[in-house]
C-alpha cells in the first residue's frame, strides 16, 4: 500500500483528527492523494453530531463499494465519532469496510492496516482512553509538503461531562480528559518557531479547563462571581483554569499574533475570563459562544443550566469589557416541545446579542441522548421554515455590520490565496477579508481598506503591510513573488 486519502466530516475537532491522522499515516511511510478514487486506503473521518451528517458517510461508504468491486485491494476505513458510536454494527451493515477507529485509538492505525493488508478480518478498536489520556500534537517532520500553515488547531481538553439533552457527543468522545498545560505551551511553541501565527485552542467545553498537573496553583480557580442572576455557590462551580491557561500562553508565546478558542461553555464564561479577554492583547475580539434557544423552557428541557437573563448578562459583560468583540453562536430550531412563542424568544435573543454569525440546526434525534423521551414534535416542515426565517434574521444582522465596515482600515491576518487568485485572511473579529495583491503576503499582518461588503465577506485594498513576520520555511508561491517594502511594527 502506498497512498492515503482522507475525507473529512463534520466540526473543527474532526478536521483537526483528520490532519493528525494524516501525519501518523505519513510517518508510516505512505502519501497523500487528493483524491479518494486514486488512493489505495480511503479513509472516511466522520461527525454524528447531527443525523445528516452520518446519512452522508452511508452514501460515501456506497459509492467507495462500487470502486471497491473494481479494485478489491482498497481498504475502507472509518474514523471518528460514528465510529465509535456505531462500531460493529455499521461493519454487519456495510461490509465494504475494513477497518473503524474510534478518536483515541488513532496512533493504532498503521498496525491496523498492517494487519488488513496481510488479509486479516475487518476490525474495530474504538476505546476512550481514560485511564491514562493522550493528545494529538502537530508532528511537525510529518506535516504536508505545501509550506508552514498560518493557522493551527491545538488540542485543550476532550470529552465532555454537560450533559445536553439532545448531544451525542459525551457518547462519542467520553468523559472531559485535560491535557496538561506544560505540553500545550511546547505544542504552540513549536508551531511558532515553524511560522504559524494563529492558534485556537479545541475543546468541546474548552473553557472548563483545568490542568492535570496543577501547574497553576489554588490562586488560578478564585471566583469574582458577583453576578446578578447567577446564585454565588453555582457561580464558583463555573470558574475553571481557562484564564490562567491563557495568560500562560500569551506570555509564554510571545510570537503569536492571534489566540482564539472554540467552543466555550456559557456557564464558564467568568469574570475572570472576561478580565483575561481585556488584558490579552494577543486574544482576537471575537468569541463563538453557542447558546441554543432564546428560551428559557427550552433551555431547561435542553439541560444547558443557564437562562437567557445569565447568558445575556455574561455576554454583556464581556462586550462592555472588550469595546468592538463580535460574538457568533449556535442554534437549535425545532427541539421537542417548542412553540412559535420560544422560537420568537430565540429571534429576540438573536437581535438582542447581535450575533455576526449564527449556525443554526434542525434539531435531530441521536442515538443514547437524554431528549430521546422527548416528542420530536415539531414537523420537519415547521423546523425548516424556522431554520430559514432564524436565517434571514442573522443575515440581515451580519450584512449590517459588515457594512458598517465599509471605508474602515482593518488589520488581517493573510492566510492564502482564494481560487479567484485573491488573498483571503480574517480579521481580528472573524470577518473573512478578500482583496487583491501582486505580493506574496501568506502568514503576513496587513492593513486594508474596506471597499464594500458581500453576504459573507469583505472586499477590500491592500493599504500596508505591518509586521515583517519571518517565517522559518520559505511559502511556497506558485509563481516569483515581489517583496512588499515594509512598514515598522
Ligand atoms: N440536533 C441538532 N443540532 C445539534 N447540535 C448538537 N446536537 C444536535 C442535535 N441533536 C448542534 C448544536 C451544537 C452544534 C455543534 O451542533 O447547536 O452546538
Amino acid at each position: 500500500m502506498q497512498n492515503f486519502a482522507i475525507v473529512t466530516f463534520g466540526c473543527q475537532m474532526n478536521q483537526h483528527d483528520s490532519d493528525r491522522i494524516g501525519e501518523v499515516l505519513r510517518a508510516a511511510g505512505l502519501s497523500e492523494v487528493p483524491d479518494p478514487e486514486a488512493a489505495d486506503f480511503v479513509l472516511l473521518n466522520t461527525c454524528s453530531v447531527r443525523e445528516k451528517a452520518e446519512q452522508k458517510l452511508r452514501s460515501e461508504v456506497g459509492r467507495l463499494g462500487v470502486l471497491k468491486r473494481e479494485r478489491p485491494g482498497l481498504i475502507i476505513g472509518v474514523a471518528g465519532c460514528v465510529a465509535q458510536q456505531e462500531g460493529e454494527k455499521l461493519l454487519k451493515k456495510m461490509p465494504q469496510i475494513d477497518l473503524m477507529i474510534g478518536p483515541d485509538n488513532i496512533p493504532e492505525l498503521p498496525a491496523m492496516l498492517r494487519e488488513c493488508e496481510a488479509g486479516g478480518p475487518p476490525r474495530v478498536r474504538a476505546e476512550f482512553d481514560v485511564d491514562a489520556p493522550s493528545f494529538l500534537a502537530h508532528d511537525l517532520q510529518h506535516a504536508p509538503t505545501s509550506g508552514p500553515a498560518t493557522t493551527a488547531f491545538v488540542t485543550v481538553m476532550k470529552g465532555c461531562n454537560e450533559r445536553c439533552s439532545f448531544c451525542i457527543v459525551p457518547y462519542t468522545r467520553g468523559p472531559e480528559r485535560y491535557r496538561p498545560a506544560r505540553e500545550i505551551l511546547d505544542e504552540i511553541a513549536g508551531l511558532t518557531r515553524v511560522g504559524v501565527r494563529e492558534v485556537t485552542l479545541l475543546g468541546q467545553t474548552v473553557n472548563s479547563y483545568t490542568d492535570p498537573e496543577a501547574a497553576f496553583g489554588p490562586s488560578a480557580r478564585h471566583a469574582t462571581g458577583d453576578w446578578r442572576h447567577t446564585e454565588r455557590q453555582r457561580a464558583e462551580s463555573d470558574e475553571s483554569e481557562f484564564p490562567a491557561l491563557l495568560s500562560a500562553i500569551a506570555e509564554r508565546a510571545p510570537n503569536l499574533a492571534r489566540l482564539r478558542y472554540t467552543s466555550p461553555h456559557p456557564r464558564h464564561l467568568t469574570r475572570s475570563l472576561i478580565r483575561a479577554h481585556a488584558e490579552l492583547n494577543v486574544l482576537c475580539r471575537h468569541v463563538h459562544m453557542p447558546v441554543q434557544s432564546g428560551s428559557d423552557r427550552m433551555l431547561r428541557r435542553m439541560i444547558r443550566r443557564y437562562t437567557v437573563a445569565e447568558y445575556l448578562e455574561r455576554v454583556t459583560a464581556l462586550t462592555e469589557a472588550v469595546a468592538g468583540l463580535t460574538l457568533s453562536t449556535d442554534i437549535i430550531v425545532g427541539f421537542p416541545g417548542e412553540s412559535r412563542s420560544d422560537f420568537e424568544q430565540t429571534l429576540d435573543l438573536v437581535e438582542r446579542a447581535k450575533f455576526m454569525s449564527v449556525f443554526g440546526f434542525k434539531y435531530s434525534p441521536r442515538p443514547f441522548t437524554p431528549a430521546l423521551k422527548l416528542a420530536d414534535d415539531v414537523s420537519e416542515e415547521e423546523k425548516s421554515s424556522r431554520l430559514a426565517e432564524l436565517f434571514f434574521v442573522s443575515n440581515a444582522i451580519r450584512h449590517r455590520h459588515l457594512n458598517s465596515l465599509c471605508g474602515n482600515e482593518i488589520t488581517v491576518l493573510v492566510e492564502g490565496r482564494n481560487k479567484g487568485g485573491q488573498w483571503g485572511g480574517r480579521s481580528e473579529r472573524n470577518e473573512i477579508v478578500h482583496f487583491s495583491s501582486d505580493f506574496e503576503l501568506t502568514g503576513r499582518l496587513v492593513k486594508v481598506r474596506i471597499q464594500s461588503a458581500n453576504k459573507n465577506s469583505l472586499l477590500a485594498e491592500l493599504a500596508e503591510a505591518i509586521d515583517d513576520a519571518p517565517r522559518a520555511l520559505p511559502a511556497v508561491a506558485a509563481k516569483p513573488q515581489r517583496h512588499l517594502p515594509l512598514s515598522p511594527v
